[in-house]
């Protein structure tokens, strides 16, 4: 194809650039093609301010040869903002119904699991070991008595924001909406750090497996829960029924999953493989 033939200036919506941008991208295995071109547009934009490149064809050029500018404006595609126990709410309600529910059903010495899809910097799955460990610490209160095992697995397309969650270290200022208890019970300070560094305790480290890895190529399993939030509602809408169906297919018989407090189900026949069993928080039920 010859790049020449592209109207100059501002050509992102082109299907040939999306097709170039999506070859340089080939190596990150990461299919651009799939984010909402709104989304991309601005992603883009920011970067070739950034860059002082006017041209889209010159910035596409410099994609193909600058490794760096190519990190970057992926990273810029990597929205990362995410907290402990992000939308309080949400997190009630796996605590008062959702795993209650699954408890039901489990039989003694298996293993509960959970799958953070799009998990950042891990403050998602780690919030998910500490209430799952919360509940099994008072399981007798709530009238089970199951030797139940836990395994979260968390991924994100992001390696940087990977292994940054592997390391479970997060300055004080991102545990500062923590209760004194959740802070004391499950992070210990880091001593001699400037940064007033926390590490959460191994126990609960322990129970989450990080890897970086695209939602889509994930290979299937059979999960409880998948927590999906705040990653759909930068995709295209097929993109987000790709998700959604082989979300359907990573979940046991009436599993759950969570999405994002803006996120719906959006595409051809969703509605019929999810119930939405608690709709204000987002939490949809499989549908066998
Ligand atoms: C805004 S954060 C959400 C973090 C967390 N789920 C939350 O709600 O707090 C979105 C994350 O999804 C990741 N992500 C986006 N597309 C992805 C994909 N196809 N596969 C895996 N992770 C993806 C991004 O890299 C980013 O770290």
């Amino acid at each position: 194809m010859n790049k020449e033939n592209l109207v100059k200036k501002t050509v992102i919506e082109n299907p040939d650039s999306l097709l170039l941008l999506k070859n340089i991208f080939e190596n990150n295995k990461l299919d651009i093609t799939k984010f909402k071109m709104q989304f991309l547009k601005r992603r883009i934009e920011r970067r070739m301010q950034i860059k002082e490149i006017s041209d889209f064809i010159k910035y596409l050029h410099l994609l193909e040869n600058d490794s760096i500018e190519l990190t970057y404006l992926f990273e810029s595609l990597s929205i990362n903002v995410t907290s402990f126990f992000r939308d309080t709410a949400v997190f009630n309600a796996v605590r008062a119904i959702i795993v209650p529910k699954i408890l039901s059903n489990i039989e003694n010495d298996k293993m509960i699991s959970v799958w953070s899809a799009g998990c950042a910097s891990g403050e998602e799955p780690y919030s998910i070991a500490i209430l799952l460990n919360d509940i099994f610490g008072i399981s007798k209160k709530i009238g089970i008595l199951k030797n139940i095992r836990i395994h979260i697995k968390a991924t994100d397309i992001n390696n940087k924001a990977i292994d940054f969650a592997q390391t479970g270290q997060y300055q004080n200022k991102f545990l500062e909406h923590l209760s004194t208890d959740l802070k004391k019970k499950y992070f210990t300070k880091i001593e001699n750090h400037d940064d007033s560094k926390y590490e959460i305790i191994s126990e609960i480290k322990d129970l989450v497996d990080f890897e970086t890895m695209d939602i889509l190529s994930s290979p299937e399993n059979a999960y409880d829960v998948i927590f999906c939030r705040n990653v759909l509602i930068y995709y295209k809408k097929d993109a987000q029924e790709l998700i959604l169906k082989k979300f359907h297919n990573c979940l046991k018989n009436e599993g759950y999953l969570v999405l994002g407090s803006d996120e719906i189900l959006i595409g051809k026949n969703t509605e019929n493989i999810f119930y939405p069993v608690m709709p204000k928080e987002k939490i949809f039920q499989k549908i066998n």
